[in-house]
């Protein structure tokens, strides 16, 4: 069956499914959506344990104290993979199990148990890739200022070389930060996500102590792990302008630059985008902010960049009601674009998943052909892609036919297979989610995982797009 069209020059290629030998194929999770045991082991509470339990902030009251039980359940989710035929495992590492408080020495029980975890992974035969924040800064850091200060990146150094001490003669793959523009902007600008705070002038903080840690903590896994391969996983946005006005044209730009540009400049180019200084000097004094030798750091070379792709970004020109339009669409009340709060986003016609995203995969096609037009040789993955869908666990059968999620699947990693044809050098995909987990501010609403979890008897179901999946990886292709 051919590949379902996405945009972007027609190949000729001998099989138009079939990805390159060696592509790998794996799936994600990270560690507070999954692990629950929150006061297990010695772990002290990290900003989502305070942001979930405070009223209003999480759908349902949901935390997540529990989740999907993986703490206690890794040994039978790593044996559910290997069935499935799962060849690479993303996970992250709690900041606060494996450094309490995010400070000092390392906790033994915290390192011990992503020791059993990676041990049990290379069992089965399944490559461990380890990323080592995906949100969970612990509370103690945020006390002292969380990211909008410089020591937090200088702690988060000192963390990294201890778990690449533990771990790094088992884990040769490492992912230092997990979507530092939700960090930066969903955490302290729209404060959707934990720690809730609303300041423009602290989001761009944030992000550049955000950049600074992840030069930091390269330096620190270069340095213990000399042959480990290095990444970091951005959720870079495929602005698309929604006409060829000029004025939409510089919504357009304005939004790469703060969504994007401000985190791959410095880390892929060595320094911070002209135009996003100067869309932004007026919230931020960038030349205080930014100490001599910060852009060096942080443009520490990287082996791999991680893209994170759900959905593209249509924006037009600013308005003065443009705050009360996006609010109508779900947004916050407080904008997560510094410098760009008046700015318009529109949904695109067509499908979108349970999150009112728009399903649109030629949006993966054409981030991965733009990175790699702008950084030519650059080795790439697709560190997460999936949807949430409304996924029905059917009495008669005890299956989840989510074929919605299929279809999801399928589009995308025909638009991953087309870069691949047309020249990125895309080294493998990873499903975001392995399991159903705790989404965030949506709680356990949303479903994102291949596995179904009954969260009253942590009953873990493979929809029938793991099945689909399996097939995927058996063949190393697109099935039909
Ligand atoms: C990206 C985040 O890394 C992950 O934690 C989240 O669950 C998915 N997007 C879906 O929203």
């Amino acid at each position: 069956m051919p590949a379902t069209p996405v945009a972007g020059p027609a190949t000729a290629a001998i099989d138009p499914l079939s990805f390159p030998p060696g592509f790998l194929w794996g799936v994600a999770t990270a560690a507070y959506q999954i692990e629950g045991a929150t006061a297990e082991g010695g772990r002290t509470p990290s900003i989502w344990d305070t942001f979930s339990h405070t009223p209003g902030k999480v759908a349902n009251g949901d935390t997540g104290d529990t989740a999907c039980d993986h703490y206690h359940r890794y040994r039978t989710d790593v044996t559910l993979m290997s069935h499935l035929g799962i060849q690479a495992y993303r996970f992250s590492l709690s900041w606060s199990r494996i450094q309490p408080g995010g400070r000092g020495p390392a906790n033994p029980a915290g390192l011990d148990f992503y020791g059993r975890l990676v041990d049990e992974l290379l069992d089965a035969g399944i490559k461990p890739v380890a990323t080592l924040y995906h949100w969970d800064l612990p509370q103690e850091r945020e006390d002292a200022g969380g990211w909008t200060e410089r020591a937090t990146a200088e702690r988060f150094g000192e963390y990294a070389a201890l778990a690449a001490e533990a771990l790094g003669d088992r884990v040769d793959v490492w992912t230092t930060l997990n979507e530092p523009w939700c960090s930066a902007f969903l955490g302290y600008g729209s404060g959707v996500h934990a720690p809730g705070r609303t300041d423009p002038a602290l989001a761009l903080r944030a992000a550049h102590h955000l950049n600074l840690a992840h030069g930091r903590a390269t330096a620190a896994l270069r340095s213990a792990l000399p042959t480990a391969q290095v990444a970091v996983s951005l959720n870079l946005h495929q602005v698309r302008p929604l006409t060829s006005s000029p004025a939409d044209l510089d919504a357009a730009r304005r939004i790469d630059a703060v969504g994007n540009r401000i985190f791959t400049g410095p880390m892929l180019s060595g320094a911070y985008p002209a135009d996003l200084l100067a869309d932004t000097s007026h919230i931020v004094d960038w030349d205080t902010l930014v100490q001599p030798g910060d852009e060096a750091a942080i443009n520490t070379p990287i082996d791999l960049l991680g893209i994170n792709y759900y959905t593209p970004a249509v924006v037009s020109a600013p308005t003065p009601d443009a705050a009360a339009v996006n609010h109508a669409h779900g947004e916050s009340d407080h904008s997560p674009w510094p410098g760009s709060e008046s700015i318009n986003f529109h949904l695109p016609p067509g499908e979108t998943t349970d999150m009112g995203w728009a399903i649109d995969p030629t949006g993966l096609y054409d981030l991965l052909m733009a990175i790699t037009h702008a950084h030519p040789g650059l080795p790439l993955a697709v560190t997460e892609n999936g949807g949430a869908f409304p996924d029905v666990l059917t009495t008669a059968d005890g299956q989840v036919h989510d074929h919605d999620r299929i279809a999801y699947l399928h589009k995308h990693l025909a638009a991953v297979h087309q870069a691949v044809n047309d020249g990125a050098d895309v080294r493998g995909y990873f499903l975001w989610s392995f399991l159903d987990n705790f989404e965030w501010a949506y709680g356990y609403a949303k479903r994102f995982g291949a596995v179904h979890v009954d969260y009253d008897t942590q009953l873990r179901t493979p929809k029938r797009s793991a099945r689909w999946y399996s097939r995927a990886i058996a063949t190393n292709s697109v099935p039909a």
